[in-house]
Parts: C-alpha cells; sequence; structure tokens
C-alpha cells in the first residue's frame, strides 16, 4: 500500500464505522500559548475531550500533520521524524477501551483493511500506580481479539500515559501498539525487548483532568483519543526497514542523494541525509502554513531546522550557496502537495523563503565555521558557554549544532555557562521558545477565555478602521495577554489605535450575548462569518456570534457576553514579519468568574 493508499484506508474505516472525517488543524496552534507547534491530533481537539460538544459528532477522525522537535537528537535512526503525519480517531464521550481496542485491531489485521499478520504484533497497557489502576481491563480486550499474555507488556507512567507534562488537561493511561523489527521471529514484548518492538500506534483513554497541584481529577466524559504514525506504518506495509525508504520519502531521499559528493563512510553520510530529509520536510510544511524564519517563537524554530540542515549539507560537500533546500523543498511538494493544497498554493513563497535563509545562511556558517576551528583548537575538554553564546550570537549557530560540531572534535560544551551567558544577554524571547521547544497542553482558564473573546472584537474592529482586507494571521493568547497577527503593511497610527479600542469597548459595554451555532462552510461564507475557510473535508463549523460586532468561525471557547471582558486596552502594535503587525493587548476589570457561551437554541 502507499503511503496515500494508508491515509484514505484510515479514513474510510473509521467513517464505516460512524466517524465523522474532520479536517487537519494548521501546524501553527490557533489560540494556545503552550505549545509552538501541533504535536499531536488532539491538540486542535482539547475543548471538546474537556466535554464541549464538537460540531461534527462524538466520533471524530482526521489526518493531522504535526512537529515535534524533543526527538529531534534521535533523527537519523530509523523511525523517528520531527514532522510526520498521525492518523487520529476520537471519541468523545462515546466508545471506550472495548471499542477502540477491537477497531483498532481489525485495521490492522483485517485483510480488507491493512492485513497484517496479527503474530508481528504485540502491545503495552499501563501497569498503574497511585493515580490509576493498573490497566488488566485493555490486556483482557487485546486477549479477546488474540493477541497472547506473552504478547503483552506493562509499563508505567512514562511510557503508558498521555497527557500534559507538568501542565494541566485532558490524559489518561494508554495502549500503545507495536511491530516487531528485530532479527529472526517475534519475541518477548515491548517491556522485555524495547529495542525490536516499534511503536506503531498509541490510544490512550482520556478520563482525567490533571490539576496544578498534581492531582488527577476524572473528566466528565470518557474520551478515546488515537495516534497512528503514518510513515511508520508505510514502512512495515511496504516491508523496508526505515521511514526514509517509504514511498513518500524516497523521492526526497534520492534528490538529497544526487546534491551530494560521496566522500565519507555511507553509515556516516545516511544520517545526515536523513536529517536533511526531515528536516527540510518540516520547513517546507512550516513554510506553508505561513511561518517565517525570524528569531522568535516558530520563526526560530524553523530557523534552527533550515540551519542544521544546510549544516549536514555542507558535511555532505554540497556548497551551494542557494538554491538547495528550495530543490528539496520542490520534490517535498511534488510529494505532497496533492494532500496539502496549501503547501502547493505556496511554493513560490516556500522556495523564495529558503532562498533567502540559505544564502544569509551561508555567509555566517563559513565565517562561523573558521572561528569555530579556532575555539576548538584552544579548548581542551570543554568549549567554554562564552565561545559557545558567541557561536550563537554572532554566527547563528544554534547550539545543538555547536554541541554537534564539539563532539566531532571530542569536546564538549560548558552548558550552564553558555545558560548563563544567554540569560545575561536576555534574550528572552528566544529562552522562551527554547522552553516551548518542549511541547505542552492548551488552558482555557477564564482569563484567557476572555481574551479569545476580545481577539474576535479586535479583528472585526480593525477591519472596520484599517478595511476588509485585514485576516488573522496568527493568534496566541495567554492568561495575561493576547496577541494578534494580521496582514497590513503600514503601522498604524494612534489614531486607528484609539479608534480600535474605542471600538472594541463599545461592543464590550453593550453586553451583547456570545453564542455560537453549528452549520456547513458553504452557509458560513454565505452568513458573512470571517475566518479559516480552507477546510478540505470539514462539512460543519462553528460560527461565534457577537451580537452585530462579530462573526466568526472559531472552535472556541469564549465567554458567553462581551461585558464580562472589563475594559480592552492595546499595549503595543509593531511590525511582526514583512507585511504582518502584531497587536500585544490586554483586558481588565471584569469578573473572575466567567460563564462560557453555549450554542444559539
Ligand atoms: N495523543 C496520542 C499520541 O500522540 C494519541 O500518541
Amino acid at each position: 500500500m502507499t503511503t496515500a493508499d494508508i491515509r484514505t484506508a484510515y479514513l474510510e474505516f473509521f467513517r464505516s464505522k460512524g466517524h465523522s472525517i474532520i479536517p487537519g488543524a494548521s501546524l501553527v496552534p490557533e489560540n494556545d500559548p503552550t505549545v509552538l507547534f501541533t504535536t499531536a491530533g488532539m491538540h486542535p481537539l482539547v475543548p471538546y475531550l474537556m466535554g464541549q460538544a464538537h460540531p461534527m459528532g462524538k466520533r471524530l477522525t482526521d489526518v493531522q500533520l504535526c512537529v515535534r522537535t524533543q526527538d529531534i537528537d534521535e533523527v537519523g535512526d530509523s523511525s523517528h521524524l520531527t514532522c510526520f503525519e498521525m492518523l487520529g480517531n476520537w471519541s468523545l464521550g462515546d466508545y471506550f477501551k472495548k471499542g477502540a481496542i477491537e477497531m483498532s485491531f481489525e485495521f490492522l489485521t483485517s485483510k480488507q483493511w491493512l492485513g497484517i499478520d496479527p503474530t508481528m504484533l504485540a502491545v503495552t497497557c499501563f501497569e498503574g500506580d497511585s493515580d490509576a489502576p493498573r490497566d488488566e481491563e485493555s490486556a483482557g480486550i487485546w486477549e479477546s481479539v488474540g493477541i497472547p499474555r506473552e504478547r503483552i507488556g506493562f509499563l508505567p507512567k512514562a511510557k503508558n500515559w498521555w497527557g500534559p507534562a507538568g501542565k494541566t488537561g485532558p490524559c489518561g493511561p494508554d495502549t500503545e501498539m507495536f511491530y516487531w523489527v528485530g532479527e529472526g521471529n517475534p519475541t518477548g514484548n515491548p517491556a522485555t525487548h524495547d529495542k525490536e518492538w516499534m511503536e506503531i500506534w498509541n490510544d490512550v483513554f482520556m478520563q482525567y483532568n490533571k490539576q496544578e497541584d498534581g492531582s488527577f481529577v476524572p473528566l466528565a466524559q470518557q474520551n478515546v483519543d488515537t495516534g497512528m504514525g503514518l510513515e511508520r506504518v508505510a514502512a512495515v506495509l511496504q516491508g523496508v526497514s526505515s521511514v526514509y525508504e517509504t514511498d513518500a520519502f524516497a523521492p526526497i531521499v534520492q534528490a538529497v542523494n544526487s546534491a551530494a559528493v560521496p566522500s565519507r563512510g555511507q553509515k556516516e553520510s545516511e544520517k545526515d541525509v536523513r536529517i536533511i530529509v526531515d528536516h527540510l520536510k518540516a520547513a517546507t510544511f512550516m513554510l506553508g502554513d505561513g511561518v517565517r524564519p525570524s528569531n522568535v517563537d516558530q520563526g526560530y524554530i524553523l530557523r534552527r531546522i533550515i540551519r542544521r540542515a544546510i549544516r549536514s549539507a555542507r558535511k555532505l560537500g554540497i556548497e551551494k550557496s542557494t538554491g538547495f533546500c528550495a530543490s528539496i523543498a520542490q520534490v517535498v511538494v511534488s510529494q505532497y502537495g496533492d494532500c496539502y493544497q496549501k503547501m502547493k498554493k505556496e511554493e513560490s513563497v516556500i522556495q523564495g523563503a529558503l532562498n533567502h535563509e540559505e544564502e544569509a545562511f551561508m555567509k555566517a556558517l563559513i565565517e562561523g565555521e573558521k572561528h569555530f576551528q579556532k575555539v576548538a583548537e584552544r579548548s581542551t575538554i570543554v568549549i567554554s558557554g562564552i565561545d559557545a553564546f558567541h557561536l550563537y550570537d554572532t554566527y547563528g549557530f544554534p547550539i545543538e549544532m555547536t554541541r554537534e560540531m564539539a563532539s566531532e572534535h571530542k569536546l564538549s560544551i560548558d552548558e550552564d555557562g553558555f545558560s548563563k551567558a544567554f540569560s545575561e544577554h536576555q534574550i528572552l524571547s528566544r529562552a522562551g521558545a527554547e522552553k516551548k521547544f518542549a511541547g505542552g497542553l492548551a488552558d482555557h482558564s477564564a482569563e484567557t477565555t476572555k481574551l479569545h473573546t476580545a481577539t474576535h472584537l479586535l479583528n472585526a474592529a480593525l477591519r472596520q478602521v484599517l478595511g476588509d482586507h485585514i485576516s488573522q494571521k496568527g493568534s496566541n493568547i495567554t492568561g495575561e495577554r493576547l496577541r494578534f497577527d494580521f496582514n497590513h503593511s503600514e503601522k498604524m497610527t494612534p489614531e486607528q489605535i484609539k479608534k480600535v479600542e474605542e471600538l472594541v469597548n463599545v461592543a464590550i459595554k453593550a453586553d451583547v450575548p456570545v453564542s455560537y451555532s453549528v452549520m456547513t462552510v458553504d452557509e458560513a461564507k454565505a452568513s458573512g462569518a470571517i475566518g479559516v475557510f480552507d477546510s478540505k473535508y470539514g462539512e460543519k463549523v462553528k460560527v461565534y456570534t457577537m451580537g452585530a460586532f462579530s462573526k466568526e468561525i472559531c472552535g472556541g471557547p469564549h465567554v458567553a457576553r462581551t461585558g464580562m471582558l472589563g475594559h480592552f486596552k492595546i499595549q503595543k502594535e509593531e511590525s511582526s514579519s514583512a507585511g504582518v503587525r502584531r497587536i500585544k493587548a490586554i483586558v481588565s476589570g471584569g469578573p473572575a468568574e466567567i460563564e462560557a457561551a453555549g450554542e444559539v437554541a
């Protein structure tokens, strides 16, 4: 089966089991301050896992492109990627363990679907601790469908639990499915033979909400959240030993190989080839979703992975100062453009941005490498934090790149010294991006919800003051402030800012009700709602109305009346990137407790 066939089969299977196919979300999470990128299919669904009704029902399925940077050091092995497609199905208070496991097993093994030999499969279940009991129930269900006891491993929270790391949000024990990738016949299970079993799918039983104090409170509904790694399943079904040999990746690998000058050991070059393929694929998708290289947030991560890819390219003898990254992006677009239309539309912008970044970095890299040589020559055992920081600050070397180069010279880095130099120089936004590198879950507190509602009023007010060309280019909301990016080529005048503030405050004073209704995208368009219309499979969306002030497609949540926002104030208006302005604003003086907006009767 090709990668495209697997995507289609997954959605078809779950549709045949009563699931609605929903569109995958953007890689850049809307209204979520806690992560820089969408890291799992459940991410955009948090409000629904918490109990809000989803417009498409209680059974959902989709394909979600994800970016995870926490495994970046493992990229280069046979299965870890920073950018991958996750096939997912959800039950929002509908079926639970039995339904989820039986459907997973049927899809994996039925000849009508993937037809995987069940003897090649093993599973793990949660072993239990003081927060939740040992999951014998799931193990029993696996046995009933035909997985023998010796293929069922039990593991602790670090492995068999999905949920917010140190933050609040929905979570629960999970059961994971693995395929045998060891030599010879399958042996044991992932708890006994970790390296020889590759994880392909995870069914999470989301039944708790983690609290600030670390306790786990049962959710009102028992949910299922699953994630199957498309690339890994493609490798299994295509009988190849790494994701890079699957049909979707092979042409990209080939393009990199044909640009490379073969000079080093094959194993060593293989890792660099894989880093280039993974990172430039991720960069192409990020650029397609509107991210641009910069020194903060998503833009900084994008810059880092492009730089890392360029450094690997140089190690393979690819010296061209421009054009290499764009040429690989072209192959990525040809492989994925049919499925991800936005990327196809943006192809020339993607190529332009890559050329620009590559040109700038090549110059810095050549100088930086010279400087690094000097530093390496005068260092014994450790490169000082100041030197590492200098490479970072002056030559734009991401720290892991310096770390890698150091280890090639059998040196290490004084990491504490680097962190100290970093914080002393107060590169706070970048420090923030470093922290957010690890991912997490959304917060739907009263303050964040108020600011989310304020964002809709701001969007509407900007359109009144600056014109109908204004559209949202990104938004990020914390409990303290909202941040809203929009397309506009000039700096706003103080009068315009004042006018926008006034309009939002008029809407707040009017204390109009906020409510949503569920409709098709076409109906939403016809009703004059603003928002993102490029959903592919999504037949129905929520449209939030705030009196006559705002009508916008959005997943929520929002406050029930605009009066709950108190007073709105713009704190900053600045440039975000070319043609995009950024507003930071706050609300104050509203009630501490809010009521959430509901569906209009
Ligand atoms: N959210 C779960 C995962 O990403 C399914 O593994």
